[in-house]
This record gives C-alpha cells, sequence and structure tokens, in this order.
C-alpha cells in the first residue's frame, strides 16, 4: 500500500514550460485587467473579450509550450506514492506530463460548456461545436453553438463564482501522508486554505522560488520547480 502524496500546484509550475504567471512581474494580471477577463461581472459586461483571451491563451498552449521536468518529476513519484494532483491552472501540462489523478480547482483552459446545460462539456478541438467566423479550431466566440445550438463559455471558474472541486480537493488533502505546494502566491482562496487541511503528522513541503509566509511547520524548498522538485525527490527517497 503506497502512502498518499497530494500536490497542490499553482501557476509557478507552468513557468518553466514559458507560461505567464499572473503575479509576476510582468504577469498575466500586469497585462490584462483581471476583473475584465476572468471575472463573472467581466464576463456579463464584455463576453467577446472573454472568448478572445481564452482562445488567446490555447493557441498559445498549443504553439510550443510543454509540461516541464517538475511535471515529469511528479509523474515520476507515481512510482513511489499514490499521487494525487490539485491544480489551479488551467493548462493540461500535468495531464501531459503523463499524471494519473489531476483534479483542476479553475476550470479547463482546453474545455468549453453549454451555457443553457453547464453538462455538457466539450473539449477543444471539437467537431461538435460550430463557430462560423473561427480563424482556427480553438478560437470560440459568442457566435460558437454547440449540438444543441446553444452559446458556449470557457470551462473556468471566473472571481466570483463558486469552486465546486474545493471540497473533493479538501478530502485529497485530508488523507495525505505527504502534500506538496508548488509554484502558487497563496493569495487567492479557497485554494490557499488547503494547507490547512493537512492533518498532524503528514509531511508539507512548499517549493517556490519566491515563497509566501507559511506556518513554520512547513518545510520551504526556496527553488524554482524544476530543481526543486529534483530535490524533493531525492528528500523522499531517502
Ligand atoms: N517555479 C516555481 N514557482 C515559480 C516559478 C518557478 N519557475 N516562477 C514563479 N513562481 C512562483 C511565484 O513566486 C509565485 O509564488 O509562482 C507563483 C505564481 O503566483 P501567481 O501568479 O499568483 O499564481 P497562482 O498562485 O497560481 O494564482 C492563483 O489566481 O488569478 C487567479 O485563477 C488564477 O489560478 C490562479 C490563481
Amino acid at each position: 500500500m503506497k502512502r498518499r502524496l497530494v500536490v497542490s500546484s499553482g501557476a509557478g509550475i507552468s513557468a518553466e514550460s514559458g507560461m505567464m504567471t499572473y503575479r509576476d512581474a510582468g504577469g498575466l494580471w500586469d497585462n490584462y485587467p483581471v476583473m475584465e477577463v476572468a471575472s463573472d461581472e467581466g464576463f456579463a459586461r464584455n463576453p467577446a473579450l472573454i472568448h478572445e483571451f481564452y482562445s488567446n491563451m490555447r493557441r498559445k498552449m498549443t504553439d510550443g509550450v510543454h509540461p516541464n521536468a517538475a511535471h515529469r518529476g511528479l509523474v515520476e513519484l507515481e512510482k513511489d506514492f499514490d499521487v494525487r494532483i490539485i491544480t489551479q491552472n488551467v493548462d493540461d501540462l500535468h495531464e501531459r506530463a503523463g499524471s494519473s489523478h489531476v483534479l483542476h480547482l479553475h476550470g479547463e483552459l482546453m474545455k468549453v460548456r453549454s451555457m443553457v446545460r453547464p453538462d455538457r462539456i466539450y473539449q477543444l478541438p471539437s467537431t461538435e461545436l460550430t463557430t462560423p467566423d473561427a480563424t482556427d479550431p480553438l478560437t470560440t466566440t459568442l457566435a460558437t453553438r454547440d449540438p444543441y445550438g446553444d452559446p458556449v463559455r470557457p470551462h473556468i471558474v471566473f472571481f466570483g463564482e463558486a469552486v465546486p472541486n474545493f471540497e473533493p480537493a479538501a478530502r485529497l488533502v485530508e488523507e495525505a501522508d505527504v502534500l506538496v505546494v508548488i509554484g502558487t502566491s497563496l493569495v487567492v482562496y479557497p485554494a490557499a486554505g488547503l494547507i490547512q487541511y493537512a492533518r498532524r503528522g503528514c509531511e508539507v513541503y512548499y517549493i517556490d522560488p519566491n515563497p509566501a509566509a507559511v506556518p513554520s511547520w512547513v518545510h520551504v524548498i526556496a527553488e524554482k520547480a524544476t530543481t526543486g522538485v529534483a530535490h524533493l525527490i531525492e528528500t523522499l527517497r531517502k
């Protein structure tokens, strides 16, 4: 019976793959007004802008952004542990690296869902969707329709919306023997609160080159994700 290792990752784990983080200098929120492109009011006000923002991010993801050694290191740890990944990231780099269990807290960039039936979720590129003015298969617009003739929206949790996967994520952390927090500024709740669900006796590690303040019982590895995960594997295999 392998011990349970749970990961809680943020934008920092994808930084070395070429994805921008949100709050580092020059990050996404320096370049886009977050409440315009990632909030429920922003979507109500200007849905076309939000379709464009996420369509651009999708095209970037497929234009040469690949999993890095940190994502692959977490797959390597599946030899030693029953690994569960919880991620705030909307990219699919954990999946593409080969992680077996990935739970997205803030949604998934490569998916859209019906505005009428939220349970109807479509993986892009999708032959089920029609976008009359599309320039490429990853673009969605206000004119995109699903097979039922309904409009779609990015399958993303906007600021102001509920985080339906938080409860299952908290249950995973409660069952963890080892919790590894990687590449997150720990400023956005409820995700940032996951660390508090670690039970007594759970070993907690935090890998981040510019770590946020954390309780003294957290083992901080103040390194970038690729080297930090390599060092973590060495430590866990001792
Ligand atoms: N390796 C590891 N961590 C890194 C690296 C790297 N190479 N480069 C930067 N970081 C760290 C930064 O030090 C910072 O702590 O990644 C973190 C990025 O923080 P944010 O940009 O705030 O990203 P994140 O914490 O994931 O944001 C949480 O905010 O806008 C919302 O929904 C969005 O999921 C996102 C949430």
